[in-house]
C-alpha cells in the first residue's frame, strides 16, 4: 500500500492557510494536520506548568509526557491535550506568542517531528499539513507543496476581522504589532525558519478571494492525484 498523498501548505500567520486547508481537506476527503495547533498545545502545557519557555531540558521532559490528538467534529477540527479539548485555549494572544517562542527551540521542533509525520501517514488517501516548515523539514518529499503568503497589512486586517467576529475586538494597531512580532520570530529563528521550499508553488492571496485560492490549490492537487493513479 502506498503512503497517503502528502500536501504541504506553509506560510506566515494570516495568509489564509487554516481556512484553505480546512476546505481543501473537506473537498478532497483528506485528513488535516494543523501543526501550529501542536506547537500551541506545547506552549499551553508549558505555561500551565510555569516553565520558562527557553528551558530546553524542561521542555524536552514535558514533550515526553504530552498526548496531543485531533478530532474532526462537523466544521471544526478539535485538538485535545491529554484528553481535554483545548481548541479555544490555545488561540489566546498570550498563548500565540508563547507558541512562537517554544517553536524556536530545537528540542521542541525535533521532538514534534515524529508526531507530525505519524499523524499524516496514518491518513487514508491523503493528508493536508499546514505549518511553517512542512515542505522544508517535516516532509521535504511531500507530493505537493504550496507557500501561501499575503501583504502584512492584508493579513493583519483578516485577523482583526476574525477577532471582531468572535467578539474579541482589539485595536488594529495591536493586531498588526503582534503579527510583526510573530513574523520576526518565525522567520529569524535559527531552527527551521519560515521560508518557502524551492519546489513550492508560491501563491499570493492578498487580492484573491478564499474560493479562488482553494480552486487553484485543489486543481494542482487533483493533477498530482491523477498523475499518481496513472502510474
Ligand atoms: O499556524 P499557527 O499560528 O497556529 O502557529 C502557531 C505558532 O507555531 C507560530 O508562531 C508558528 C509556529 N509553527 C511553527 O514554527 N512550525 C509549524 N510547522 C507550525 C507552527
Amino acid at each position: 500500500m502506498s503512503r497517503p498523498l502528502i500536501v504541504a501548505i506553509d506560510g506566515p500567520a494570516g495568509a489564509g492557510k487554516s481556512s484553505v486547508s480546512k476546505l481543501l481537506a473537506r473537498r478532497l476527503g483528506f485528513s488535516l494536520v494543523d501543526t501550529g495547533a501542536i506547537y500551541r498545545c506545547v506552549a499551553l502545557a508549558a505555561r500551565r506548568r510555569n516553565l520558562a519557555l527557553d528551558d530546553d531540558a524542561a521542555l524536552g521532559s514535558l514533550l515526553a509526557t504530552l498526548t496531543i490528538t485531533f478530532r474532526v467534529e462537523g466544521e471544526h477540527n478539535h485538538v485535545f491535550l491529554d484528553g481535554v479539548d483545548v481548541s479555544q485555549d490555545i488561540r489566546s494572544p498570550e498563548n500565540s506568542l508563547a507558541a512562537s517562542q517554544v517553536s524556536s527551540r530545537k528540542v521542541v521542533r525535533d521532538g514534534l517531528l515524529d508526531l507530525q509525520r505519524r499523524l499524516a501517514l496514518q491518513a487514508g488517501q491523503g493528508a493536508i499539513l499546514e505549518g511553517r516548515d512542512i515542505g522544508t523539514v517535516v516532509f521535504p518529499d511531500a507530493d505537493v507543496k504550496f507557500f501561501l503568503f499575503a501583504d502584512p497589512g492584508v493579513r493583519a486586517r483578516r485577523r482583526y476581522e476574525e477577532l471582531f467576529e468572535k467578539g474579541k475586538e482589539q485595536p488594529f494597531a495591536n493586531v498588526l504589532n503582534e503579527q510583526q512580532k510573530r513574523d520576526k520570530e518565525d522567520s529569524e529563528r535559527e531552527v527551521a525558519p519560515l521560508k518557502p521550499a524551492p519546489d513550492a508553488l508560491r501563491v499570493d492571496s492578498s487580492a484573491l478571494p478564499l474560493s479562488d485560492v482553494v480552486h487553484l490549490l485543489e486543481a494542482r492537487i487533483r493533477e498530482v492525484v491523477a498523475a499518481r493513479s496513472a502510474r
